[in-house]
């Protein structure tokens, strides 16, 4: 951008029959980008030429030809505002990075460091949605920034593969899913059974019943139920995978929120010890003090919550990983449990 500026003030400075150096020191950075990146006030000039400074900007305009890197000059007001060429700008600043290296990062910034990167993270049995693929797509960008920097980088795929729904999906494969052939576009076709299983749910309570059913017995390590759902899980992972292989990705650790279902008492242990864990109409919560709704931690029926896992991954990526910082991508849908679980860990 510098050389940019230069090149303008050096067209500007012609016309005007000026030194290049005064000019400089009046262009402007307009404070609103959509008024360009660059801008020159005419207005101490009106009174040398005696004309308004928006006919003097006009002037200058016509008598400017080309500026190298400026793809267009506006007239607004007693401004000359200039747009830079993004192509010229981005591969200027990428040419300036790739030989000045060292000048313009330091490369031993992590050595002895270690960075956790919770990234992409799809729900099993669900579609992997835009929102994955930005946080897929943001969160390798970091991994490859942070390994640059000397950083030991654990790039971790917190996958959603666990909750009630499971119960459902298990439910739904048992009573027709049998036949229905998962090798290919699996999560589309556990989708389907998903969707079916609920709509006959609404007429069945007994459907309802036997998911719940399903879930605990997942919860308790109950050989079928964890046979079935591991079958899903591979296969969602497996489709899944073909993206990660397009975009070049593989992640260091899959543990997703199943991995910690074994890990959660030590959480609510911690929580109830040092007086946080309250009872709220039959559940167990944290309450925030910004927050109306506290933190769920046990529903009413006992089970854990997103939020539990979170914290028992947590604690877990602490021990394992001893990281110096934990980063976390995801969708804006994610906004609002986020919001709670940091305001959980500052307390
Ligand atoms: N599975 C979540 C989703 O689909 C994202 C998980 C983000 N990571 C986490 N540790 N909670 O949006």
């Amino acid at each position: 951008m510098d050389s940019i500026k230069l090149n303008i003030a050096e067209a500007i400075a012609k016309v005007l029959e000026k030194e290049t150096d005064e000019v400089l020191a009046a262009i402007e950075t307009p404070k609103d980008s959509k008024m360009g990146d660059f801008a020159y006030p005419c207005f101490k000039l009106a009174s040398v030429f005696k004309k308004a400074p928006v006919m003097i900007a006009n002037d200058i305009k016509e008598k400017l030809g080309d500026v190298e890197g400026v793809s267009k000059v506006e007239v607004v007001a007693g401004y000359l505002n200039f747009f830079a060429d993004n192509t010229v700008v981005v591969e200027t600043t990428v040419k300036n990075i790739l030989n000045k290296k060292d000048a313009c990062y330091n490369l031993e910034e992590g050595v002895g460091k270690t960075i956790c990167i919770d990234y992409s993270s799809p729900n099993i049995a669900k579609p992997f949605h835009i929102g994955h693929l930005r946080s897929t797509v943001i969160g390798s960008a970091l991994v490859k920034i942070y390994k640059a920097l000397g950083y030991n980088v654990v790039g971790i795929n917190h996958l959603g593969d666990f909750g009630t729904q499971f119960g459902y999906v298990i439910e739904g494969y048992k009573r027709f899913g049998q036949n229905i052939d998962l090798t290919e576009e699996p999560i589309k076709k556990l989708v389907e059974i998903y969707v079916k299983i609920n709509e006959m749910a609404k007429e069945d309570e007994a459907i309802v019943e036997k998911a719940r059913e399903n879930f605990a017995r997942l919860e308790a390590g109950d050989e079928e139920i964890v046979a079935l759902w591991s079958k899903f899980r591979e296969l969602s992972l497996e489709e899944y995978k073909r993206i990660y292989d397009i975009l070049g990705i593989t992640f260091d650790s899959y543990n997703g929120e199943a991995f910690y279902n074994d890990k959660m008492g030590e959480v609510v242990d911690i929580l109830r010890n040092s007086g946080k864990l309250v009872p709220s109409e039959g559940a167990q919560v944290v309450e925030l003090e910004t927050e109306k709704v506290p933190c769920m931690i046990l529903k009413t029926n006992g089970s854990t919550t997103y939020a539990t896992r979170d914290l028992a991954a947590i604690l877990y990526r602490a021990r394992t990983y001893d990281y110096t910082k934990c980063l976390y991508l995801t969708g804006y849908e994610q906004n609002l449990h986020f919001n709670k679980y940091l305001k959980l860990l500052n307390i």
